[in-house]
């Protein structure tokens, strides 16, 4: 019997193991398949979650290939979900992780729930669009835009990557590695006296295209190289056959904002979706801090 003041007992929750996954498959139809866990788990093992009360599970593996920042990549759970999440959390912090990020693809939950578990709110990040001839066709010839190897480019794409971006969004090499085997992906870049100042990199999708990364080293910015990149990666893929272009930034980033408004960017119909989480080793928001001074100052 439990006593009015008295705690109630707390649900045992275990780390999901391969094995585990194995067991459940008779009992899950989970929105991953069951090779998307597994594949999950024995990437980022210790950091995914089950409860064997209920048999539900979160999985939990990196944020965009980075091993320093635990991310929930799939939640099938609804009695115990609290008990998960709180588990996932601080499952990630023991094992060492700068971060946990949790991100609300298509599921939404109240704010109040990740209030509960600790989590909070990071960023919201919102869908654009715009038909891929509205930059026109024209462009300045000022500014001379090369194609990348993205691999042999790695070092410099960073060294700009890093300059440029917070902490949440930075892509570390791994990210650049898979980024260069994704199917009708190119990146293009502007060099200064050999030193590269600013890169886009964007993926042909047919009838559609999509604007996956624009960033400009702060000591180049506001010198029109954004305007010049995305014009030309609209142009590119306007002239395959995409007829309209997406992309998603931030909604506190208002320089991005204007410059896509400049080149007839507009709110897709799409969902916005938010992203949240919790910072363990704040050490990681100062290595990038540039990009995140900038929005939080100028906001
Ligand atoms: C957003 C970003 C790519 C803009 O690049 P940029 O080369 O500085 O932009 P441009 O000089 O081409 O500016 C284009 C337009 O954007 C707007 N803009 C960009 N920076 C601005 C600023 N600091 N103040 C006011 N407007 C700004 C303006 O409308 C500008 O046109 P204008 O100069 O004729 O008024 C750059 O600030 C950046 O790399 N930011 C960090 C990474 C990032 O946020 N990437 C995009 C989100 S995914």
């Amino acid at each position: 019997m439990i006593l009015a003041n008295e705690a109630p007992p707390r649900t045992a929750i275990k780390v999901l193991e391969l094995a585990d996954i194995r067991r459940m498959r008779s009992q899950w139809e989970p929105r991953l398949d069951t090779r998307q866990m597994e594949q999950i788990v024995a990437t980022s093992p210790g950091r995914s979650m089950w409860s064997p009360r209920s048999g539900e599970v979160i999985v939990v593996g990196e944020w965009r290939h980075r091993p320093e920042v635990s991310s929930v990549a799939g939640v099938h759970a609804i009695r115990d979900v609290h008990e998960l999440m709180r588990a996932s959390v601080d499952q990630s912090r023991r094992l060492g992780a700068s971060a946990f990020v949790a991100v609300e693809w298509d599921e939404r939950q109240r704010p109040e729930f990740y209030q509960n578990v600790g989590l909070d709110l990071l960023d919201v990040v919102i869908p654009f669009e715009a038909p891929a001839t509205a930059a026109g066709f024209s462009t300045s010839h000022q500014v001379h835009l090369v194609q990348l190897d993205i691999l042999d480019s790695r070092a410099q794409l960073l060294a700009v990557d890093h300059a440029a971006f917070s902490w949440l969004w930075v892509n570390n090499a791994a990210e650049f590695e898979s980024y260069a085997k994704t199917a009708g992906a190119e990146v293009w870049a502007h060099h200064h006296q050999g030193r590269l100042l600013s890169y886009i990199g964007f993926t042909y999708f047919g009838d559609w295209g999509h604007i996956d990364r624009v960033a400009v080293h702060p000591d180049a910015q506001r010198q029109g190289l954004g305007l010049e990149l995305t014009r030309l990666a609209m142009q590119r893929m306007a002239r395959r056959g995409s007829r309209t272009v997406g992309l998603s930034t931030q909604a506190a980033n208002w320089k991005s904002q204007r410059l896509y408004d400049r080149l007839g960017f507009r709110r897709s119909s799409h969902n916005a979706y938010r992203v949240y989480g919790q910072v363990f080793r704040t050490s990681l928001i100062d290595e990038y801090s540039p990009a995140t001074l900038a929005v939080t100052r100028e906001a």
